[in-house]
């Protein structure tokens, strides 16, 4: 018996491509009584489609996020200069010759070719911050009737000057050419720094260290890892998931023509299995679409407990659109819903709860951390990059917010003469369904890689 399982096993780990990306996602997730499978048929078949619907709304698809704040943490190294780099760059044809290249030995041939990947970097990474001129009025109307409702706190961004709206649909996340040594520092100081994990404990598969890195080093790190208490277990899950979301985006969105006549997005599998196959990856792929489920799963029941704060009668889906705003509400509630109606959940007297003072410092802890995530997005040198991160981290950082106040978000008055214990700003809820939004498709890109890697069995 023993001997079957270990050749299935064998068998699994050598066998082909899909299969080594996806054998080990299936069945139960930890920490919650779901089943992968069951994620995949209520996302694809009934939340996404509603959900992309929703998002495509006026409401939802303006953004406002200030990208020209300078990252706090470490001088940017960026050869490419981002910063100088406007958000609406020029056409590199608009800029005399002299200028573009007066920083780069001209004759050296690896200055060019690095300028040439810094263009390409530069241009895709670039924000389209372009608006109608209706738009630009509305918007303005919006924020006036924002500001007439009661505030809680203000996020961080949007009451600074240079906070800017920026339209969602002009700017969909996909691949950029950010990569490298610095795409690394990022998600290295989130991993290194902000999870609560010491120095002593390796992560595994550190670039760099790939070829010395022993399973010893995994061992290590994982029971480390299962000592944590649920929550920090689960932070560190929530920040992997959240880049399994984002390479996804990238595999799925892989630029795969660039030439004048055309720019060609699709899929690029051996992008997918470079970081999702389990043999390419030390056996870590498989974990980290896991890691991509919990998050999904996180998210999901976020929207389940906040259902009571968009049903109160006084809150809108303002856009001075009286019609439209409640046919939006409509669909928004349809989704939270259904949100409610998946019926796996995670187990509540285990997530989140615990006694009251160590949920105090826990929620505490997990806050800061989500402050000091925010903050590193600020040194992301892709500016497109930028945006998606930030948004995303304050969507994750929302649906956590909501998960600490369900205490609040049970008590809502049903009047609205009283003043509500619990707030979203509209960048909050903006945030939200547009971060959940991108983990949702990412789930639904798995389906077609899944596809993909089949076909070439
Ligand atoms: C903004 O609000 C004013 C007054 O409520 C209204 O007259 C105007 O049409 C609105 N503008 C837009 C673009 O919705
Ligand atoms: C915030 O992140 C930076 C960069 O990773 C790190 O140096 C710093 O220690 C972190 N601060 C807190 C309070 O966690
Ligand atoms: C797919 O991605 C790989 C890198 O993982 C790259 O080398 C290859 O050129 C890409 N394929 C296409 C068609 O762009
Ligand atoms: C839920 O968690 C509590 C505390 O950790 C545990 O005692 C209980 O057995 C769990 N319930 C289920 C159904 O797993």
């Amino acid at each position: 018996m023993k001997l079957v399982v270990f050749l299935l096993l064998f068998l699994q780990q050598s066998g082909s491509a899909d299969c080594r990306c996806f054998c080990q996602v299936t069945g139960d997730l930890d920490d919650c009584t779901c089943d992968v499978e069951t994620v995949d048929d209520f996302n694809n078949n009934q939340l996404f489609p509603k959900l992309q619907t929703l998002l495509e709304s006026d409401y939802f698809r303006f953004y406002k996020v200030n990208l020209n704040k300078p990252c706090p943490f470490w001088t940017s190294i960026s050869h490419c200069g981002l910063r100088d780099c406007a958000v609406k760059p020029c056409s590199p044809n608009e800029v005399p010759e002299g200028i573009r290249s007066s920083s780069h030995n001209k004759y050296s041939a690896e200055a060019n070719e690095e300028q040439v990947d810094c263009e390409q970097a530069k241009h895709l990474g670039a924000v389209d911050v372009s608006l109608s001129k209706e738009t630009r009025e509305a918007l303005l109307n919006w924020s006036k009737h924002d500001d007439e409702a009661e505030r809680f706190c203000l996020v961080d961004d949007e009451g600074s000057p240079d906070s800017q709206y920026v339209d969602l649909l002009l700017n969909p996340e996909r691949f950029t050419g950010y990569r490298g040594p610095e795409a690394w520092q990022i998600w290295n100081s989130i991993y290194e720094e902000n999870c609560f994990k010491p120095y002593t404990v390796r992560r595994p598969l550190v670039p760099n260290s790939f070829h010395s890195s022993s399973g010893s080093e995994a061992k290590t790190f994982y029971s480390w890892l299962e000592g944590q208490c649920v929550e920090k277990r689960a932070f560190y899950r929530l920040i992997s998931g959240l880049h399994s979301s984002i390479n996804i985006h990238l595999s799925a969105r892989y630029l795969l023509d660039d030439s004048w006549f055309q720019k060609k997005w699709g899929h690029n599998v051996s992008e997918f299995r470079q970081r999702f196959d389990s043999e390419l990856t030390a056996g870590e792929g498989p974990k980290r679409l896991r890691n991509l489920y919990f998050l999904y799963l996180i998210e999901l029941r976020a929207l389940a407990k906040v259902l009571p704060f968009f049903q109160q009668p006084s809150f809108r889906l303002y856009t001075g659109r009286p019609e439209e705003d409640q046919k939006h509400k409509e669909l928004l509630l349809h989704i939270l819903q259904l949100a409610r109606s998946f019926p796996l959940h995670f187990n509540e007297t285990s997530l989140f709860a615990g006694d009251e003072k160590e949920a105090a410092k826990l929620k505490e802890d997990i806050r800061l951390a989500f402050l000091n995530i925010s903050r590193i997005m600020d040194c992301v040198g892709c500016f497109k990059c930028r945006l998606w991160g930030k948004l995303q981290t304050q969507g994750l950082g929302t649906s956590l917010k909501i998960l600490f106040s369900e205490r609040q978000i049970e008590a809502l008055p049903a009047s609205s003469n009283q003043r509500p214990s619990f707030q979203l700003s509209r960048q909050e809820i903006v945030s939200l369904l547009n971060a959940f939004g991108r983990i949702s498709t990412s789930i639904r890109e798995l389906k077609n890689f899944r596809a993909l890697l089949a076909e070439e069995r």
